[in-house]
């Protein structure tokens, strides 16, 4: 006979914005995160000094890092805004941190005018897919794309090697 599963308690999260010293433990956790070497760069600390009006941490109640969005607001296109990492402990996954993260942004640049999220993906990430698709985004499959992984998405976007899918939410 099998043990009944046992529920999860429930998860106490506390949200608020960065502050610098949270870059450490960003960059701590990102590559066990992403499951990814190289994503470390991809939160330098200027994104802990100058981005953190639109950006999110949530942790525990006794101050572990549990999740982090950092987005922003295109200075070139104020009805535009991007999601530029959402990450959540893989031990917490699938338990709506991640799509509370997001509800946050969209949130604080809703309420500044913006009309289009946007967010890129490696093809092969097939959770930030699944994620981003269940949270209302949509690939582009507008020209210059082709089916990758079994989704639309650019090759080469970011440099030789580097395809990407570009996910987009209309508010
Ligand atoms: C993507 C990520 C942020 C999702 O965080 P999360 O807290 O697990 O997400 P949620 O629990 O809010 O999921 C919301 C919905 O998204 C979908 N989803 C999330 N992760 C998924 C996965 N791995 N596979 C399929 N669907 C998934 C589900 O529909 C889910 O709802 P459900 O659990 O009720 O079915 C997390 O898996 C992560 O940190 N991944 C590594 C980093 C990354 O790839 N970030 C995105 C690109 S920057």
């Amino acid at each position: 006979m099998t043990a009944p599963a046992q529920a999860q308690a429930p998860l106490e999260v506390i949200f608020r914005r960065p502050v610098e010293a949270d870059h450490a433990s960003v960059i701590r956790v990102i590559e066990h995160w992403f499951g990814e070497r190289r994503a470390r760069p991809l939160a330098s600390l200027s994104w802990f000094r100058h981005f953190t009006g639109t950006s999110w941490i949530a942790e525990s109640e006794g101050g572990r890092l549990l999740g982090f969005l950092i987005g922003y607001r295109s200075p070139d296109d104020v009805r535009r805004a991007v999601v530029h990492l959402v990450g959540v402990d893989p031990n917490h996954r699938r338990r709506g941190l991640g799509r509370d993260l997001v509800d946050r942004f969209v949130a604080d640049v809703g309420a500044t005018g913006v009309r289009t999220i946007e967010a890129v993906s490696p093809p092969d990430a097939r959770g930030a897919i699944a994620f981003h698709r269940a949270l209302g985004f949509r690939p582009d499959d507008g020209p210059g794309t082709m089916r990758l992984y079994g989704t639309p998405a650019t090759p080469d976007l970011e440099g030789d090697g580097e395809d990407r899918v570009l996910l987009i939410r209309e508010l």
